[in-house]
């Protein structure tokens, strides 16, 4: 019996080999029988999801590629389209997040490289992707922005940028397909994922760690957010208190909230941040 607008539709989820991505994998096949194609690029982590799907793995299927290029979109959609499969979601999820750093400490190439897959994905994959979307009778997307777009902060330049860039875009594009294709947009705060897997440095990664953990929200609980927010077809989804004290934060004190924020992460003297504020 179909419960939620979802249930037993065919969804793309980029950036589907590991946490928020991953999760939204396993509830879509688990609660709702969806059909799920996975994107990512590492293999070895999309098996070992297949493996904790057990006998729900049938649901699932998967391609390889990096989704920061633009061939890559059109490649895929060439291949569903002669594989027959008619996708009714497309979940833009794939992400990375750029070492904490003063900006003029990135090269133009690690710039471009971040702001390619944040944003530019989502264009490739909107551009190639919605003319199919647009034939299912319930059409959706979903791009997950981060709190980052809400409010930014030292020595998130180029992340804050290209999920600001993503913000606007699907606000804009929301209004022009309204009433023909659901648009959501998702701002988590932070979440305990292994996205922060290169910001630790050998020192006093257990203290940055342990500061992590007091503002991170646990992934499952982010997902079963998402997940919540879609079912109900929400427009814009701030989720974790952190992201929600950045947006308020920002709409009430504006630049305050960025000085702030420098202060916290200043004092903190984590090896995360050292670079953000180094004199070099
Ligand atoms: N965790 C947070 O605190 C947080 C907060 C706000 C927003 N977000 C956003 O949430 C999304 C998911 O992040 P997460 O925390 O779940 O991170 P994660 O655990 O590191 O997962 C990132 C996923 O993106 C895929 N990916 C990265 N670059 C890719 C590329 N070039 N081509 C194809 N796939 C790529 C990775 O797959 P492969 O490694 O297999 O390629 C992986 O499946 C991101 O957009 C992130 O910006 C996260």
């Amino acid at each position: 019996m179909v419960k939620c607008w979802f249930d037993y539709k065919t969804v793309i989820v980029s950036g589907a080999s590991s946490g928020i991505g991953k999760g939204l994998v396993k509830r879509l096949i688990s609660d709702h029988g969806c059909r799920v194609i996975g994107i990512a690029r590492n293999e070895k982590k999309i098996k070992a999801q297949i493996e904790e799907l057990g006998d729900k793995a049938f649901y699932f299927s998967y391609y390889l590629f990096d989704v920061s290029k633009r061939e890559n979109w059109e490649k895929f959609t060439k291949e569903i389209t002669e594989a027959g499969i008619k996708p009714d979601i497309l979940i833009n999820n794939a992400g990375i997040l750029p070492k904490f750093d003063r900006f003029d400490h990135y090269t133009l190439d690690y710039i471009e490289r971040a702001i390619n897959i944040n944003f530019y994905s989502c264009i490739y994959s909107m551009h190639y992707l919605m003319p199919i979307l647009l034939q299912s009778e319930d059409p959706g997307i979903v791009n997950v922005s981060s709190s980052a777009a809400l409010c930014s902060i030292a020595g998130t330049s180029v992340y804050s940028a290209s999920k600001a860039a993503l913000k606007s875009f699907t606000e804009a594009v929301r209004e022009e397909y309204r009433g023909k294709c659901y648009f959501g947009l998702v701002c988590p705060g932070f979440t305990k994922t292994n996205i922060f897997e290169n910001q630790n440095t050998k020192d006093n990664s257990a203290r940055s760690q342990k500061a992590m953990n007091m503002v991170t929200t646990a992934c499952e609980k982010m997902v079963d957010n998402i997940i919540n927010g879609m079912w109900n077809k929400k427009a814009n989804m701030v989720f974790g208190a952190d992201a929600h004290m950045m947006s308020i934060g920002n709409r009430m004190f504006g630049v305050t909230v960025s000085n702030l924020s420098s202060k916290v992460m200043k004092i903190s003297g984590l090896e995360m941040f050292a670079a953000v504020f180094s004199e070099d």
